[in-house]
This record gives structure tokens, sequence and C-alpha cells, in this order.
């Protein structure tokens, strides 16, 4: 089946070409510039022909941090393989990198094999795996050869939560050691957890039960000291490191201070710490519904001007989610003590809308929205070229984008399975209309026509991010 995609604005990460698009199977076979805009180019013989006039024709999307059916707090997130991998594709994500999650005392391979068991048959997108290694150990290191050798090539280490994920200084090293030898990636969460678990237990004893003390002990100087130290443990060890769910202005420095000495290090920022602001959470106990981790920042403070500047220079790499969704009723556990409320937002179906508001106010470029929701993902991932942008012989993920078409974001029209949206009554610009996912029309005129199980597991390679050329600011 050859279907031609014509009349569209093709963008990649550094171009933008009134171009037609010719899919031949599951991959692009050409993509040919029009004369004029208006001209259709003549000679591309297909059985399908798809009109993009006036809309975007971009790679399919690349979530590189999502938790999908993630066992956490006692609850399992809200959205599972299905819904949350048919929420991603709404959106415009065709392929995500969801976590799976090592068991304490367990092995790393029984991890990734549940994560596996839970996406066959149901994914939507295609997929593949980070493993959070939550119990570092010499076995676990042993191990984690295996796991690399399984396509599964990012590792994520915390600095945060004592008691479950958290790992020690010495043991972070000796993983980014090995995980420098095996020429993986070391995803991290850096926030000083030891600290705030003392900022913590003060508040409580102070009767400070409520969800704003979430926020208040989560001090952007506990997660800057935490990249810098995971920033110097990597460089000692020689790995890649990728410093993820960056929230505020500090810790992005601290990224580029090792990036400006030459360290492979890299930065992931979500839609949420760019859009949202502490002043933006409701009152009392509302505001269990915006408690992540990190937590968001004060607006004021001025983190999401710095982080969109990120965004917009290349200080920061990627955009992803940390789709982590709850109902109102899972945060509710945490009604008496800020400590008890499940962590994390539900993002996933926003990522390209909420970023293509930063085309629409001038904030980036067009083809740097398509670099950091598409590319870099996809190089972070070893997932690039087969992912991430359109050439000929990539896999035919193709999103048509309405960039004049508006819309309210709002829980009674999300796909996610969260029952509130952090973003409600948000107006946005711009629309995913069509979505093709290897050469499949799966979503049309922004209804899911696909199936669960129409997505595949992808073994991905190293990372492949390219040293020169970086768009540094
Ligand atoms: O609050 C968050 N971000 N939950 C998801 C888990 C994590 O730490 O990434
Ligand atoms: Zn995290
Ligand atoms: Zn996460």
């Amino acid at each position: 089946m050859r279907t031609l995609i014509e009349g569209g604005t093709v963008v990649g990460p550094s171009t933008r070409l009134e171009a037609d698009v010719l899919v031949d199977g599951e991959h692009i076979a050409a993509i040919v510039a029009r004369p004029t805009p208006t001209d259709r180019t003549p000679g591309l013989m297909a059985d399908r022909v798809i009109d993009a006039t006036g809309r975007y024709v971009l790679p399919g999307g690349v979530d590189l941090h999502t938790h999908l059916e993630l066992p956490v707090s006692g609850t399992v997130t809200a959205d599972d393989w299905v819904t949350g991998s048919r929420a991603a594709l709404l959106g415009g994500t065709t392929t995500i990198v969801d976590y799976a999650g090592q068991e304490r005392g367990g092995g790393l391979m029984a991890g990734v094999e549940r994560w596996r068991e839970r996406a066959a048959g149901r994914a939507c997108l295609d997929h593949a795996f980070h493993l959070m290694v939550t119990d570092v150990r010499p076995d676990t290191l042993e191990e984690m050869a295996a796991v690399v050798e399984q396509g599964v090539t990012g590792f994520k280490l915390f600095t945060a939560y004592p008691g479950t994920n958290y790992a020690d200084d010495g043991q972070i090293l000796a993983a980014m050691q090995r995980a420098a030898e095996l020429d993986a990636t070391i995803m991290m969460h850096a926030e000083n957890g030891i600290a705030i678990d003392v900022l913590r237990a003060q508040a409580l004893a102070r009767g400070q039960t409520g969800p704003i003390h979430h926020l208040l002990t989560r001090p952007a100087a506990l997660e800057a000291e935490a990249v810098q130290r995971v920033v110097a443990l990597a460089e000692v060890a020689g790995c890649r490191l990728v410093v993820v769910h960056i929230s505020c202005a500090p810790a992005l420095a601290e990224v580029v201070a090792g990036r400006d000495r030459g360290l492979p290090v890299y930065a992931e920022t979500c839609p949420q710490y760019l859009v949202l602001g502490i002043e933006d959470l409701p009152e009392g106990l509302d505001a269990a519904r915006l408690v992540c981790s990190p937590p968001l920042r004060w607006r004021h403070e001025g983190h999401q001007q710095v982080l969109w500047e990120g965004v917009a220079t290349g200080r920061i790499d990627a955009v992803a989610t940390d789709h982590c969704s709850f109902t109102w009723k899972q945060k509710l556990a945490g009604r008496d003590d800020f400590t008890r409320i499940p962590n994390g937002l539900a993002v996933i179906e926003h990522r390209l809308d909420l970023l293509h508001q930063g085309v629409v106010e001038g904030r980036l470029s067009l083809e740097r929205w398509v670099e950091v929701c598409m590319t870099a993902p996809a190089r972070l991932a070893g997932l690039h070229p087969r992912k991430g942008e359109l050439l000929p012989g990539s896999d035919a993920d193709v999103v048509l984008y309405d960039p004049a078409a508006r819309q309210v974001l709002s829980a009674s029209t999300h796909h996610m399975a969260s029952d509130y949206s952090c973003f409600e009554g948000l107006e946005v610009t711009g629309r995913v209309e069509t979505v093709l996912l290897r050469g499949q029309v799966v979503v049309d005129e922004g209804r899911h026509v696909g199936r669960p199980g129409d997505g595949r597991e992808l073994r991905r390679g190293p990372a492949t991010m390219p040293e020169a050329g970086r768009s540094e600011g």
C-alpha cells in the first residue's frame, strides 16, 4: 500500500519544506519538494492520497518518559497500556519509552519482562523501555549487560525517595561505571531525598499536612544540589547522563555547567514545568491534583522563562511528559498527610499542543518544536533515524497537525484516565488531526481508528546525540 501525503509543510529538526511525502508500506519512500506551495508533485503514484493542505506534516512524537500501569504508593497509575497509549496517539505521540521497574530484592530482567507482558497486545503505539534500578547490588550491576542486550539501554536511578527508589552516591557511581562500559545511558531523578525527608518530617511535626507542603519541602536548591552531584559522578564514571524532569533554573544551570566542561550530559524537562507554576495551585486539598516530584515552581522566580529559553536554545534537549496519572480519588489518599499523595500528573496527550504554544507565542521555532518533541528524544533513546524524523527509510510515523485549530483542554474531552485535567480550561492553538503509525492511519480527524495491539516493542541501540552542531544557547 502506497500513501501520498500531499500539499503540506514538512517540518524537521532543521528544515521546513513545502513537500509531498510518499509512504510505501511501513516506511517513508520519498519526500519531494514542490516547486511552489500549491503545485502537486507529478509522477508520485499511490493507492491513497491524504490532503495535507494547510497542515504541518511532522514525524510522530517520541515521549522519552512515561509511566503506564505503574504500581506506586500502594496503588496503580490510572492509565494502563490501552488508555495511556491511545491518549498519547491522539496527541501526536507514536512512540513512548516507558519505565519498567525492578522490584527491591528482585532482578532486572524480571522487571523488563513484567512490563513487556503488560504492553503486549495492548499498546496502541510503538514503545521501548528504560529500567528503574531501585536496588543496586553486585548482581544487579552484572545483570545490566543482559538488559542492554535486550534493547533496554537506559537505566533510571534516584537520589530521591529514600526507602524505596533511593540509591546512595556509591551505588550511583558503580551503576554509572557499568553503564559507561555498556554504552548505556543513565536517566537521573535528581533531588536530595535525604534532606527532603528531614523537611517533610519537620513540616508534619508542625501539623503542616496539606498538599502545598509537598511543594514547599522540595526546594529548588535541593534539586540543583542533586544535579550538581550526579553530573560530577557521571564525569568520574565517564557515562552518558540524562537529567530527567528538570523543573527549575538552578538545576538546569548545573547541567549546562557540565556540558560546558564537555560532558555528555543532557537535560529533559516536561510541559507541566513550562506551563504551570505554584501560583496555579488551587486552594487547600485540591492542590493535591498538581502534586508531582520535582514539584511545580514559583512562576515569579522566573523558572518557566529560563526553561522556555533552554528549550529554544538547546540547553534543554528533550521535552517528555513524565506521564504518571491518578484519579482524584487516588490523590485523596493524602488528604490528611501530603506525604501519602501519589506523585505524578496526566500529561501524555498534551505534549505537542502545549509546546506548540511556545511556537505560537514566538518562544521557539517550529523546527525546534520538532527537535525537542521528536528528533532529540529519538536520538537519546537510540531509536533514530527509525523514529523521530521523516527521512527516506524511516518508519512512516507521521502526524498531520492543523496549526490554526483552537481547542480548550479539559477532563471532559481528554482521553486520559485521570478524571481531572491539570490544564483545565487552557485554550491552545493547534491540534493533531491525522496520525499514521508505520503507514497505518490510526488517528483520523482526531478519532482513534486503530486498535490495542497495533504497537510494537522497539529494541533500542545506544543514544546518538550529535556532539558537534548542537544548538547551544
Ligand atoms: O511525580 C512524579 N514525577 N512521578 C513519577 C515518578 C518519577 O519520579 O518520575
Ligand atoms: Zn522521577
Ligand atoms: Zn517519571
